[in-house]
């Protein structure tokens, strides 16, 4: 089988596509063959990735277009549709804490509150509303990836309102998974442990060492650890996988509290 993913000759759209996971998830799809349209709102980052693609012999398209803008990202979805072709994969992973400092609970703000879930739950709503509207149309199915948090899955002191966001978008991952699933959309999510990226090193870069110890591989995620898992969900690999959450943290929520070291374990 020439090509097990059945990725070859798509085209696949990622949202946060300049920095971190979303550039790794770019530069995967489209190492398995896809046409890949990188939004960002930072349309130089965006270019950036663009470029790493067409450099390695790849079709890409940048798009400098904040998700939270609606009919901007409509008019992305549009143009990425004209110029690559129908929407066949979109990883929505734009999102992030927006350079917030963790905040306790009975210190949040509103506009915290509202600025988080705008970012991380409402704009990817719609964003999906967007995609699945189009794959709906098309009518050949489609596979749709939102990036969760593993703050979305368990408790994370201080992450309060990101947190919460994260939590809603894996219910709305299950409810697209239901409702689109006749349509031969499959829509699953990934929950992602603390990965070193430009925004986590801003969160954790002064204690990655001890974030590191922590957890059960002993060290801390790389971006390319979540997009080999989004190639996964995108993929014909995954072609009955729907409705999912895959927590990729190296098995730190599979444990209760924190563990002693074993003296075997180093
Ligand atoms: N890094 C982690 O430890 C971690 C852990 C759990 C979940 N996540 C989630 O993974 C996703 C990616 O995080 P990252 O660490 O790679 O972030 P990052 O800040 O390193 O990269 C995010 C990219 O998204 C872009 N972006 C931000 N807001 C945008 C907007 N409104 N519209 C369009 N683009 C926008 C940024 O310009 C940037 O290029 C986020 O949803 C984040 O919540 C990250």
């Amino acid at each position: 089988m020439d090509d097990p993913l059945g990725l070859d000759g798509k085209v696949a759209l990622v949202t946060g596509a300049g920095a971190g996971i979303g550039a790794a998830c770019t530069l995967r799809l489209a190492a398995a063959g896809c046409a890949v349209a990188a939004l960002d709102v930072d349309a130089g980052a965006a270019e950036r990735t663009a470029a790493e693609v067409t450099g390695n012999g790849g079709r890409a398209l940048a798009l400098g277009v904040d998700v939270r803008d609606t009919d901007g990202f409509s008019a992305a979805v549009e143009r990425c549709r004209r110029e690559l072709g129908e929407l066949d994969v979109c990883v929505n992973n734009a999102g992030g804490m927006a350079g917030h400092p963790l905040k306790r609970f009975l210190e949040v703000t509103p506009g915290f509150v509202t600025d988080a879930i705008e970012l991380n739950l409402s704009a990817l709503f719609r964003c999906c509303q967007t995609e699945a509207r189009a794959m709906v149309e098309r009518g050949a199915g489609g596979s749709i990836v939102n990036v969760s948090s593993l703050g979305g899955v368990r408790a994370v002191r201080g992450v309060t309102a990101y947190g919460a966001a994260k939590a809603g978008v894996i219910n709305l991952t299950q409810t697209m998974a239901i409702e689109l699933g006749p349509h031969g959309i499959r829509t699953n999510a990934i929950a992602p442990g603390t990965t070193l990226t430009p925004a986590a090193q801003d969160q954790v870069g002064h204690r990655v060492e001890a974030t590191a110890a922590a957890n059960p591989m002993r060290r801390v995620a790389l971006p390319d650890d979540m997009a080999g898992v989004v190639l996964f969900l995108a993929s014909d690999l995954a072609a009955y996988v729907n409705g999912q959450v895959i927590a990729v943290d190296g098995g730190f929520s599979a444990a209760v509290g924190v563990q002693p070291r074993s003296r075997s374990s180093s």
